[in-house]
């Protein structure tokens, strides 16, 4: 293990990184609430919370390969990282329900049904629940082997993300370029590892 990260681990503790995970929220709902979120403030706040749970997705998928290929071992923001992923995607969706929809239950349940890039948020967000149930000390222990088998879904969970981002917008921007690319880039270094661990 490199001196770098413990000494990042000195500086940041987890709960620290907690508090940073949701100032982009708090900040986006000051921003909404001033009237300093453009002219549709629920769609941009909307899509502003979707943003930041692809990144903090991201940021929980890059831990493992920075351990693997660069010995960076930030291992203990992981959990972190990941529950991060699940409230700013319950967030978009309480504002999807809320303020987008305004609760109105026949269309929100036609949206859920029959919208294919819904759907996919969706099936994101139920497969995204067990994984934040099971994120504590005692699951890993009681689940075990399991455990592992269960969090794999996060990769499921990223893509059913990245194709809801991508058919939930006409034109990719190069920030949702990037973010596809790294995905990608991410999700192909696992499947290497996985091929060469079932050849090996
Ligand atoms: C892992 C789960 C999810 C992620 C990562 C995610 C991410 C995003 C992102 C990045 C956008 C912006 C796309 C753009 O550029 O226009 C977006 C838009 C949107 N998402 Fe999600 N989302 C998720 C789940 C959901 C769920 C569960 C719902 C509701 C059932 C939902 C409803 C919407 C809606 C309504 C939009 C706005 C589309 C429009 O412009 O009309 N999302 N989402």
């Amino acid at each position: 293990m490199s001196s770098k990260p413990s000494q990042l681990k000195r500086q940041l503790p987890v709960w620290g990184l907690y508090i940073i995970g949701f100032i982009p929220a708090i900040w986006g709902f000051y921003l909404g609430a001033t009237d300093q979120m453009g002219t549709d403030p629920v769609k941009a706040f909307e899509h502003y919370l979707g943003f930041w749970a692809i990144r903090f997705l991201l940021l929980t998928l890059v831990i493992t390969p920075l351990r693997e290929l660069f010995r960076i071992n930030l291992i203990r923001y992981r959990r972190a990282l990941g529950l991060l992923t699940f409230w700013y995607v319950l967030f978009h969706f309480i504002v999807y329900l809320t303020l987008d929809q305004a609760l109105r239950m026949p269309e929100i349940i036609s949206d859920i049904t029959k919208r294919p890039f819904i759907i996919f948020g969706m099936l994101a967000l139920i497969l995204l629940i067990p994984l934040a149930l099971t994120s504590f000390n005692w699951a890993i222990r009681k689940l075990r082997k399991n455990w592992k088998r269960l969090h794999g879904l996060v990769y499921t969970v990223a893509i059913l993300g990245m194709i809801h981002m991508i058919m939930g917008t006409k034109v990719l921007s190069a920030e949702q370029m990037l973010y596809v690319a790294l995905f990608v880039l991410l999700l192909g270094y696992r499947a290497v590892v996985w091929l060469k661990r079932r050849t090996a």
